[in-house]
């Protein structure tokens, strides 16, 4: 597998998408190891969209810790129904916030994030992990990044 990534050019993000989940699935099926599967998605996340802050938060326990991530310094620990990500992960589900000023329990680690999305990682019906993804504008995300990210991380091997 080549350690580059190709993504077309283009600034419609269903063909970014679309573009990148073959290389993800291909780049960590026959990886095992979780952290490095996620630093690596994290990676090419990053790169293909430039969005801010993209990472993954690991259930330990009662409580999301900090994983592979690219952007600015994060809190390091999130309690479970805390903050978007603590919700996604009890409420087991998706969420996008247009805008994390008008989110009750945001927890701001950046003053410059404006829009949030976070996707749970399942193994079977269990949430262990979530992928949390910020953006310095607001209303950043949409159905589109609903469908691919949810597609994505069912796809790739963690
Ligand atoms: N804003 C998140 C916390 C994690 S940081 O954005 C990286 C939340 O409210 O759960």
């Amino acid at each position: 597998m080549a350690e580059s990534l190709y993504l077309p050019e283009t600034d419609d993000k269903a063909s970014i998408y679309e573009a990148l989940l073959p290389q993800l699935v291909a780049l960590t099926k026959d990886e095992t190891d979780q952290i490095a599967n996620m630093a690596n998605v994290a990676s090419a996340l990053k790169e293909a969209f430039s969005f801010f802050w993209v990472g993954f938060y690991r259930v330990i326990g009662e409580e999301l810790v900090l994983g592979p991530f690219q952007g600015p310094l994060a809190c390091t620990r999130i309690a479970r129904g805390r903050g978007v990500c603590g919700i996604a992960w009890r409420e087991n589900r998706t969420i996008c916030v247009p805008d994390v000023d008008l989110f009750p329990g945001h927890i701001a680690c950046s003053a410059f994030s404006r829009s949030e999305i976070v996707v749970p990682l399942r193994k079977g019906n269990e949430v262990f992990a979530i992928l949390d993804i910020d953006s310095n504008r607001k209303s950043a995300f949409d159905d589109k990044d609903i469908f691919w990210l949810e597609k994505l991380v069912e796809s790739v091997r963690w």
